[in-house]
């Protein structure tokens, strides 16, 4: 059925995307019951069980970047009948309000990235924004959770080590919250094939709180299993 996922792969309607394989493992191990490895073509592991609500769904890595989760989304929406895609993920904060630890709800991804190129838009520039109705269902869910989290648009950058060290200055003051490097891709590939994408960000690290503390290992891991908790809710 596609040539970057296993074949005979069956994926629940909803997917919750992170970056890493191990990362998907670890929420199928942690977070799901009845699961099974569904895939593992290139070490990007896929899993789908039920959440302990007994709601199906599935994980699956995106690898890093924009074209590695262009093809992975891609090829779950087109030809395994996946109608959402969460991607799940850490980002740097980009505002005062975002500290350490804060989860981000994307509405928006903003890219130095041509992945756009593809349409032609004749010097258009298309904005692509993740689906409303997932956005409010994580908002409320966030809330009802207790965690911070703020919503809104969020940088989708080609380039880990920038070589221009202020360049992040641009978009910080056009107001978006934080950068990571794959929602740009998941959002357009959602829009193009008329499915729904959303993002829910960990602020990892931050580009303006300078004195703020990085989190200790366990409490990275805390913050993060929030994140995927909230994340799990999504599953219908
Ligand atoms: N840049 C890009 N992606 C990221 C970052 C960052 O600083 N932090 C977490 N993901």
């Amino acid at each position: 059925m596609s040539t970057h996922i296993n074949d005979d792969a069956y994926f629940a309607k909803t997917v919750l995307m992170p970056g890493d394989p191990l990362r998907a493992k670890y929420i199928a191990e942690h977070f799901l019951k009845d699961y099974k490895e569904v895939t593992n073509t290139r070490g990007i592991l896929g899993y789908t069980g039920k959440t302990m609500e007994g709601k199906e769904i599935s994980v699956m890595a995106s690898g890093m970047g924009i074209p590695s989760i262009g093809i992975y989304s891609y090829e779950l929406y087109a030809f395994y009948g996946v109608e959402n895609i969460i991607r799940i993920g850490t980002c740097g904060g980009y505002q005062k309000e975002c500290h350490v630890g804060d989860v981000i709800i994307a509405t928006s991804a903003s890219s130095s990235s041509n992945f756009a190129y593809q349409f032609d838009l004749q010097g258009g520039v298309l904005a692509p924004c993740s689906d409303f109705s997932l956005i409010l269902k994580a908002y409320e869910n966030a809330k009802k959770m207790n965690l911070k989290v703020h919503v809104g648009p969020i940088f989708s950058s080609d380039v880990f080590y920038d070589a221009n060290k202020d360049y992040y200055k641009k978009f910080a003051d056009l107001g978006i919250l934080g950068v990571e490097m794959e929602s740009y891709g998941l959002f357009l590939n959602a829009m193009r094939l008329h499915k729904k994408a959303l993002c829910i960000l960990t602020v990892s690290d931050t580009f303006v709180n300078k004195d703020e503390k990085d989190l200790t290992k366990e409490e990275r891991q805390e913050k993060l299993n929030d994140m995927f908790k909230l994340a799990l809710t999504m599953a219908d």
